[in-house]
């Protein structure tokens, strides 16, 4: 990977129009360069109050010099800002405001700012084009590159949404340099995850670890790219989620959203995946042939992940929340596991082989993780 920044560009099958990705220490300051290739018309950030006090100068001063300085909208900050109602206000304020056809929405800062903003992207006059600007690692490895949009509904998380392919995923990883540790270590679990579906991707992680530990410059960059890259790879051969095959990027998310429902949020979204990883290292040793001593060690590049060191008693009926998963279905769970770094097998499982699993790793793991 260059010092600056890395870019790739991919089409999702059937879209118009193909999707580019820059990654890099300072790449908003080429926003002002592409803009104009993308649409020449009206632009808005949608942002949340704290992202843009930190991170909206540097965003905007970007695009100067392109004619399109785009104007900030403010939703509000975290899960808040995915609801119908915030979507209303945005959809309303962004048509009275001026954005027409061939104008655009640039969405700087979470997971919840991209996925409200895209949505926005994606209904208001029945479509403009959309820039992602992640803010958290989270964002930044996963959320960002996709296409999925969505507002939450009374009945359960993203049940409102749309697929609305970003033109531009501009990633400053500068931006991740204002994240409390524990927001960025929870978007680490994201990036292991994706390291275990590319075998040399997962080689590399083994001489990054520690420099992510640390949140060296270079090593947020290549793991960011590498994360965005093999999804890029599995959504480009899978869209619509219909083939199967984007179902692999739920590696460890079976459980983990199981726990983190299960804990009231207590676990950020990230430490139950981590969690959630450990018991799919557990199962694929006994189901797929995940070789011991190789499980081992991908235990110890998620093991300190995992948040808090004992999972307490506020997760204990967490099985109860497994088929609630989306992913399931009415034949039982589907759940994804390893028989290899980079070989994904996607299994049918039943919730008891799941609880044994993340009991077998808590006794492994639990205790034995230093958590700083
Ligand atoms: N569309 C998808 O494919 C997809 C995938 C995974 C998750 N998601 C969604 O993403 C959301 C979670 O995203 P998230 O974890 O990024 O949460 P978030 O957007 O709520 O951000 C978390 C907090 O971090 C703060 N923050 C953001 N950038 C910061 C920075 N650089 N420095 C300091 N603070 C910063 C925000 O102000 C916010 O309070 C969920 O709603 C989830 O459903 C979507
Ligand atoms: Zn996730």
């Amino acid at each position: 990977m260059p010092a600056a920044s890395a870019s790739f560009r991919f089409r999702s099958p059937g879209e118009p129009s193909e999707t580019e990705v820059v990654v890099g220490a300072g790449a908003f300051a080429d926003l002002g360069r592409r803009l104009p290739g993308i649409a020449q018309g009206r632009w808005f950030v949608v942002s949340s109050r704290p992202v843009f006090r930190r991170h909206g100068a540097a965003l905007v001063a970007g695009a100067a010099g392109s004619g399109l300085d785009p104007d900030p909208l403010l939703v509000p900050d975290g899960e808040k800002a995915k609801s119908w109602e915030v979507l209303g206000r945005l959809l309303q304020t962004l048509v009275s405001r001026g954005l027409k056809r061939d104008g655009g929405v640039i969405a700087l800062g979470g997971g919840t700012v991209g996925d409200v903003g895209g949505l926005a992207a994606s209904l208001a006059l029945r479509g403009v084009a959309l820039v992602q600007a992640p803010t958290t690692l989270l964002a930044a490895s996963d959320s960002a590159l996709g296409g999925k949009t969505a507002v939450d509904l009374t009945t359960g998380k993203n049940l409102a949404g749309t697929f609305h392919q970003p033109r531009l995923i501009l990633v400053d990883t500068k931006t991740l340099a204002t994240l409390p540790g524990r927001a960025y270590r929870s978007g680490l679990a994201e990036v292991v995850k994706s390291a275990f579906l590319d075998r040399v991707f997962h080689k590399r992680l083994e001489t990054l670890t520690h420099d992510l530990e640390e949140r060296e410059p270079g090593a947020v960059s290549e793991a960011v790219y590498r994360s965005l890259r093999l999804k890029a790879r599995v959504v480009a051969s899978d869209p619509g989620e219909r083939r199967g095959r984007r179902v692999f990027l739920n590696l460890g998310h079976t459980v983990g959203h199981a726990l983190e429902t299960a804990s009231g949020h207590r676990l950020t979204h990230g430490e139950a995946v981590a969690w959630g990883l450990l018991a799919a290292l557990v199962l694929s040793e006994q189901r797929v042939g995940l070789r011991p001593s190789r499980a081992r060690d991908m235990a110890h590049q998620v093991a300190f992940l995992c948040r808090p060191p004992r999972l307490d008693a506020s997760t204990r009926y967490w099985p109860a929340f497994l088929s609630h998963d989306k992913k399931s279905d009415r034949m039982g769970l589907v759940g994804v596991l390893l028989s290899a770094p980079g070989r994904p097998v996607a299994v049918r499982m039943e919730a008891a082989e799941l609880e044994a699993a993340l009991l077998e790793a808590q006794k492994r793991y639990n205790g034995r993780i230093t958590w700083r």
